[in-house]
């Protein structure tokens, strides 16, 4: 099978006999690319061991709120933020009415209030319980907030009976999330959006051989270009001096120092949709570039500095139609900065990444914190390419709710 879900999932487990399928159906998941973890209900518990979830998950089992142990590590908050999807198997009928009321007094319940995850639900009860009234009133409320509901298949039940009410397969709910992910994927497009990027490190001359420069290799910003060129945008990058390949279809606006990234981004700004700044951009320039090499007079040397423009609050100021993206490359308090610099610059969203000891600058994987001014969303450590795809696909769906 090829890795079609390549994703964080959830599998959230309540009460209910079928319990016993959601054993094959994480084994299903991890097969299908997914990084599982488990969430399981007390009256799930009953039902089918978390020690079994955990060997196969290859991870802790999370079953209570107020676990001060889960706290400390992940706690529903993380789990919320870390999941990508959520799928509930089987869903009873308590659960469904717990969600369609926001009623949060567990783990798993909390968790799908604090996720901006996608919820998908495989409900299997009595056949009399999922045709009452109350379940079929719940069931058309959570379908009204988009949670895609698979299944219940019609055959004979667990307790004898027969009629709608037995999970679905295993497979056949790796089936429908898959397809799910492929619609999501069709409906994700940029097509006549023009998407301005800065990316790679700026070079401020000190002499005619010598410079100010960063680590940056252009890697995350040429990624995300590539995505975005990949959901159809027109795309420009102003790219500082970097060794990574160009690719086809982008328009590279080839610059050396932040001044020059400045006016370049500036003018092409007048002409497009949405501005991400990757760019690690010098906060600093040599006050006086000297016109021969600098030659050995002492033990120190002086330079004057003085601070650059800001590209991304320049251009987020002067083009407020523009959705603005900034990049938060921080070694400390990562998301308290990054915070900060959301509202300083005047942002629509930023993204912080860790840098330093090894992170983030020069390397083929990066770890993202995606936060805008009402949600949050972490993207654990990946792959640039993997995560550029991510993280555009975010960005596309707030710059259209914006
Ligand atoms: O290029 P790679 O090797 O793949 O590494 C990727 C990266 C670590 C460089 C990238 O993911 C990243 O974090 N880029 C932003 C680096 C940075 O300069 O962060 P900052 O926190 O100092 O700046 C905040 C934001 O303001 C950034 O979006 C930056 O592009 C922008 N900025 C900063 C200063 C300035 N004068 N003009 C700007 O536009």
């Amino acid at each position: 099978m090829t890795k079609q879900l390549n994703k964080n999932i959830v599998v959230g487990i309540s009460g209910g006999i079928a319990a016993y399928k959601s054993a094959t159906l994480v084994r299903e998941l991890i097969k299908a690319g997914a990084k599982v973890r488990v969430c399981m209900t007390n009256a799930a518990t009953q039902f089918i061991t978390p020690l079994t979830f955990q060997a196969l998950s290859g991870n802790p089992v999370h079953t209570d709120l107020l676990d001060n142990r889960a706290e400390a590590a992940m706690g529903h908050i993380e789990l919320a933020r870390w999941a990508e999807l959520i799928i509930i198997a089987p869903a009873s009928a308590d659960i469904m009415a717990r969600l369609a009321h926001g009623i949060a007094n567990d783990l798993l319940s909390t968790l799908c209030l604090a996720s901006e995850a996608s919820l998908h639900l495989a409900p299997a009860m009595n056949h009399i319980m999922w045709t009452n009234a109350a379940t079929q009133a719940n069931l058309q409320t959570l379908r009204q907030r988009d949670i895609k509901i698979h299944g219940p298949a019609i055959g004979e039940q667990a307790c004898g009976e027969t009629g709608a009410g037995r999970m679905l397969e295993p497979d056949a709910i790796v089936a429908k999330l898959v397809e799910n992910q492929a619609t999501l994927n069709k409906t994700l497009s940029l097509q006549g959006k023009h998407v301005l990027l800065t990316a790679g490190p700026t070079r401020e001359a000190i002499d005619p051989v010598r410079y100010i420069s960063n680590r940056s290799s252009g890697k995350m910003g040429y990624s995300i270009a590539i995505a975005a060129r990949d959901l159809g945008a027109m795309v420009t990058i102003v790219s500082g001096p970097v060794t990574v390949p160009t690719p086809k279809n982008i328009d590279i606006i080839k610059v050396e120092s932040a001044a020059e990234m400045h006016s370049a981004t500036l003018a092409a700004a007048k002409s497009a949709d949405i501005f991400i700044a990757t760019a690690a951009v010098s906060d600093f320039s040599t006050k006086d570039i000297f016109s021969k090499k600098i030659k050995k007079t002492g033990e120190y040397l002086r330079l004057q500095l003085k601070q650059n423009a800001d590209i991304l609050s320049d251009v987020s100021h002067q083009f407020s139609h523009l959705f603005t993206v900034g990049f938060a490359a921080e070694t400390h308090n990562v998301i308290k900065y990054a915070r900060g610099k959301l509202k300083r610059k005047k942002l629509d969203l930023i993204v912080a990444n860790p840098v330093g000891e090894g992170k983030g600058f020069d390397q083929d994987t990066n770890q993202l914190e995606i936060i805008w001014h009402d949600g949050q969303l972490s993207l654990p450590e990946k792959e640039k390419q993997t995560l550029a795809h991510e993280l555009i696909a975010i960005i596309v769906k707030r710059y259209f709710q914006s």
